[in-house]
């Protein structure tokens, strides 16, 4: 949690909070989770879905939250203990392969884990396998392919086409995190079996912090702006482009496009 609210002020902090909380309900009205059902929680990190699926499956249900890092899993344990852990399971484990037996759960739910996903149709197909029929799945991921190149909003002069030229490189290459548009996840699951899949996008315009998109990590493991720029073209053409970043003064603001799906398995 610190590493996402990491330099933010107290403001942009609620801020976010709130915008979580309104995907975190919007994921799980369309799952239409019961009282007393099983549901699984994929790539769960720290808690967002798990805790509320928990509040809507009551005492009698069960939430399964799975994630591939056990740094994760260790930090929902110690929210777990904070809020109660009855009726909370870990487990680690991948969405490509998850820990569980075919038909056992009620309901899938993931939020921004399948951007990690190199292989997102077997993740479909392991969703399909571990729900019972009749089980929903119901996701949320960003569509980082549709993000424009940082040149349409800042005037970037001289480095404009470099920009641009990496922007066309980095969607050509083969990134989970840009390998996807919402068709293509809707596929997946249609391919794996799901009937009714729906995929509704939603494009945002989200001020942010300029200084921001120079200095921090794009996602988890990559490098910042600056520092790639710098390697890439040397200090003084990352001091520039720096300048020219600064220069559109404190804030600007950055659409992008997210999908929301859900299926069902027959
Ligand atoms: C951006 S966080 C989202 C966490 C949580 N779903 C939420 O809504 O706050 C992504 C999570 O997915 C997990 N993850 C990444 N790859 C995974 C995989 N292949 N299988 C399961 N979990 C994965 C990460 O460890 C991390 O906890």
């Amino acid at each position: 949690m610190r590493g996402r609210y990491a330099g933010r002020s107290e403001e942009e902090i609620e801020e976010m909070v709130a915008v979580l909380a309104g995907v975190r309900d919007r994921v799980l009205g369309a799952a239409d989770v019961q009282p007393g059902e099983m549901v699984l929680d994929v790539g769960a990190g720290t808690g967002l879905l798990t805790f509320g699926a928990r509040k809507l499956v009551g005492e009698t249900g069960q939430v399964v939250a799975v994630d591939i890092s056990v740094d994760a899993l260790y930090q929902l344990l110690g929210a777990a203990h904070a809020a109660g852990t009855a009726g909370i399971t870990l487990q680690l484990g991948a969405a490509e392969l998850l820990p569980l037996p075919d038909a056992s759960v009620d309901v899938v739910l993931t939020r921004s884990v399948l951007i990690y996903v190199r292989e997102k149709a077997e993740a479909a197909r392991e969703f399909f396998r571990v729900l019972r029929a009749g089980g929903r799945v119901s996701l949320f991921e960003p569509v980082n392919r549709r993000n424009p190149s940082l040149s349409t909003v800042i005037d970037l002069a001289e480095l404009a086409p470099l920009v641009d030229e990496r922007h066309a490189r980095r969607l050509d290459a083969a990134d989970p995190m840009l390998d996807f548009d919402a068709a293509d996840l809707e596929r997946y699951f249609v391919e794996a079996g799901f009937t009714d899949a729906r995929a509704t996008v939603v494009e945002t315009v989200q001020e942010t912090v300029t200084e921001m998109l120079l200095t921090t990590p794009p996602a988890p493991g990559k490098k910042p702006l600056f520092d790639a720029w710098r390697e890439e073209h040397g200090v003084q053409s990352a001091q520039r482009l720096a300048e020219l970043v600064r220069a559109h003064g404190p804030r600007v603001d950055l659409t992008v496009t997210q999908v929301y799906l859900s299926a069902r398995k027959p």
